[in-house]
């Protein structure tokens, strides 16, 4: 890792392990272009890559054509209305309601380690394993100064941006739009790799051929959305899981965001992420700083695998900071699918005695708890127990669980609150409305305006007071609803578009503060299933709650998307019963727990219902997961054949960083009539080690295992699944 000054052709360079990027600050003027970004270079002079001695020349050498100049010159930061009509990175209103912005280079600092981005998650390190290069930029007529920020990591081929602005003019100003990163570069037939969902169907991998004209993918309801995920990769024509050409993009950010790639004229493509410019706005008086939140790009030519391990990696590294991250999690059972609402405390109680029997560790109270709340209907703001369902209190159902042997955890949704509860009838105007006008419901619940600190501090002080009351050891945290009406009674009129902004920095202030107070939770984050699976909730938490559909089948889709970007460790995954309550499909119940293996494992269903066999299989899948999950925790993933491509049989291998052993999961999603086995390529392993298959005599080298594979016995029926464990002799 470095990151060097080119004094001779004013040029900046980083350089990861494999690879660089060229940033050249060009004309007198100090525009900042991009040069280069991929594979590694020595230290040459790129920067003609930039184009600039070809027409349309630099401004001072031809100020008549100017236009022509920002509209094609490929640029770090894109500014708005000055020449540049591609996708702005900026915009900003002056004091006459005009907006016009070139932001132009001032000067630099390189810096050992990261410096924080103030109220954001991000990444980071100590300084001996990050750089950072800051670039100062100004635009005069405006008196704004800003800082574009760029940091790489020690054995890691992840690059971070973001950019911070300051208003040094003497004026008010409006920032009507500030994208954390842009990036102009040839297209070289890319394709475009997104993740697009629904409720119970989340970041399924969707590939989309790139047009002139913009492309997007992006959120406007308050939180990162089961509809489209904060990721972008451009994919090259050719490029495998193990070859060819990835550009990875993903956004450190929990609320609206916009990702896009634009192609233009020239066929050049622009790459812009950030916040979604719809419905936001920030007033900065004089003095007043803007933060953006990060992006994290990885670029690779040895494909889409060697993206994933590096976010996986970076994640694991450099921004989950949860002390659970290297621990094994505690073997829940989850009463949600068990038993929905309709719970007593001798239900729960009689779900413990029986999964304590069965090896499971904890027990997790799901929603229906507190308040009046017999349905979605109420309460959500009520949070003091329901003693009719509790009878004695929690306190006493916790030390009841506790002295069956089973740890506690409970659900909560803070930012939430019912039109039908006593803190509505209290406080109606907590609730994010516009006046006059009656608000959206979803879900029968509006929600909380939690940038009130009065109201902020209420939803935190009543988690807090819940979880001091008793032994309470795990929280899920959920959210059920996405946001609309946005509008607070507290902001003045001209700050009304920094609301979901500042309701995102709102809850990232209640989490920190969680995870401050009560540093030994194990806190896992929810937003009716994964609308909220992103990397600034994994900041906080480590792990989230990956969809509310616990179908195997349905799984290996959603949990293929999601650990295409996001380490194993990081998914939640439950084995429930069958039929699915969600989409009524019956599997095998060691497939589920198969499944199940390569998040972090756990139980969602009545055990005390269960039949005999499926009961009697759990100590055996509970002693699994103990054998395996160190190695899916910490290991390399690789993905090595995919039911959503080949419509047959999904196929994933777990590699040990030492590269001693591995795990295959093989599951057959369908059953093919006269069909001989199936040939599978091993990946990541030890080319001159010797394996063992476990439960085998034979051994081979790891070289074999990857050129030659090995062979798949037909398992006899649909859904079927298998686990191979290899070991190093
Ligand atoms: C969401 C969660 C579920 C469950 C319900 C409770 O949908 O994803 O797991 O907690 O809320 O209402």
């Amino acid at each position: 890792m470095n990151i060097t000054y080119l004094r001779g052709n004013n040029s900046f360079k980083l350089d990861t392990d494999n690879t660089s990027y060229v940033i050249g600050i060009v004309d007198s003027e100090g525009f900042i272009g991009h040069a280069y970004y991929g594979a590694k270079i020595p230290n040459d002079n790129v920067t003609y890559l930039m184009r600039t001695n070809e027409n349309p020349l630099v401004p001072s050498l031809n100020g008549r054509d100017r236009s022509s100049f920002l509209d094609t010159f490929p640029t770090e930061f894109s500014g708005n209305n000055v020449g540049d009509y591609r996708e702005s990175s900026i915009n900003i209103r002056d004091k006459n309601g005009a907006s016009g912005i070139q932001l132009l280079y001032r000067g630099y600092r390189i810096i050992n380690g990261k410096p924080k981005i103030k109220g954001l998650p991000a990444t980071f390190s100590d300084e001996m394993n990050a750089m950072t290069l800051e670039i100062d930029v100004e635009d005069v007529n405006l008196g704004v100064k800003g800082t574009l920020s760029y940091s790489i990591f020690n054995n890691s081929d992840a690059i971070t941006r973001s950019i911070r602005i300051k208003n040094v003019s003497d004026n008010i100003i409006y920032l009507d739009k500030l994208m954390s990163m842009c990036m102009d570069m040839d297209d070289d037939d890319y394709r475009m790799l997104v993740l697009h969902g629904s409720w119970a169907r989340e970041r399924h991998i969707e590939y989309r051929k790139i047009g002139h004209g913009k492309q997007s993918v992006s959120s406007i309801r308050g939180e990162s959305s089961h509809q489209e995920h904060p990721f972008i990769a451009l994919v090259g024509e050719n490029t495998t899981q193990s070859y060819g050409d990835v550009y990875g993009f993903n956004f450190v950010y929990s609320g609206n965001f916009l990702g896009q790639v634009e192609k233009n004229q020239f066929n050049s493509l622009r790459v812009v992420m950030g916040i979604h410019p719809e419905n936001f706005g920030f007033k900065l008086d004089t003095g007043d700083e803007f933060y953006s939140p990060e992006v994290v790009m990885v670029y690779t030519n040895q494909g889409l695998g060697h993206m994933t391990r590096t976010y996986h990696d970076l994640y694991r590294n450099h921004l989950i900071r949860s002390s659970y991250l290297r621990k094994p999690r505690p073997i829940l059972i989850n009463n949600w699918e068990a038993t929905y609402f309709d719970f007593d405390n001798e239900k729960l109680l009689d779900i413990a005695r029986t999964a304590k029997e069965c090896g499971i560790e904890m027990l997790v109270m799901d929603d229906g708890w507190f308040g009046n709340r017999k349905d979605d209907n109420s309460s959500l703001g009520d949070w003091w127990v329901n003693e009719t369902k509790i009878k004695g209190g929690l306190k006493k159902l916790v030390e009841d669980v506790n002295e069956i042997g089973l740890k506690f955890g409970i659900w909560f949704e803070p930012e939430m609150i019912s039109p039908d509860s006593r803190l509505y009838r209290q406080h109606p105007d907590w609730a994010i409305a516009i006046p006059g006008r009656i608000p959206c419901r979803s879900r029968n619940q509006y929600v909380l305006d939690i940038t009130r600190k009065e109201v902020r501090d209420y939803a935190y002080n009543c988690v807090a007071k819940i979880l001091k009351s008793a032994n309470i050891e795990y929280v899920k945290w959920d959210m059920n609803r996405q946001l609309t009406d946005i509008s607070s009674a507290c902001l003045e009129a001209d700050r009304q578009g920094e609301l979901i902004h500042r309701y995102v920095l709102a809850l990232y202030e209640m989490q920190e503060r969680l995870i401050a107070e009560f540093p030994n939770l194990l806190l896992e984050n929810c937003s009716g299933g994964g609308a909220r699976f992103d990397p600034g909730m994994l900041y906080y938490s480590p792990q989230i709650w990956c969809s509310d559909d616990t179908d195997a089948i349905e799984r290996l889709s959603i949990q293929e998307g999601t650990s295409l970007i996001y380490p194993l460790s990081t998914m939640g995954a439950h084995v429930s019963v069958c039929p699915n309550h969600t989409v009524g499909r019956v599997t095998p119940f060691d497939t589920r727990g198969n499944v199940a293996l390569a998040g972090t494992f756990g139980y969602e269903l009545d055990v005390t219902k269960l039949s005999e066999e499926d009961k009697e299989a759990i100590p055996q899948q509970i002693a699994t997961y103990r054998k395996f999950n160190k190695l899916i925790r910490e290991g390399d993933y690789y993905r090595l054949a995919s039911y959503s491509e080949n419509n047959y049989y999904d196929c994933y291998q777990v590699v040990s960083k030492d590269k001693s052993e591995a795990l295959i999961t093989f599951v057959q999603v369908l059953n093919q009539p006269n069909m001989h086995s199936i040939k599978i390529k091993l990946q990541g392993l030890d080319d001159n080690k010797i394996y063992k298959i476990e439960g085998k005599e034979e051994t081979y080298h790891g070289e074999t295992l990857k050129k030659a594979g090995i062979l798949i016995e037909r398992l006899n029926g649909d859904f079927q699944s298998k686990l191979l464990h290899l070991i190093e002799q």
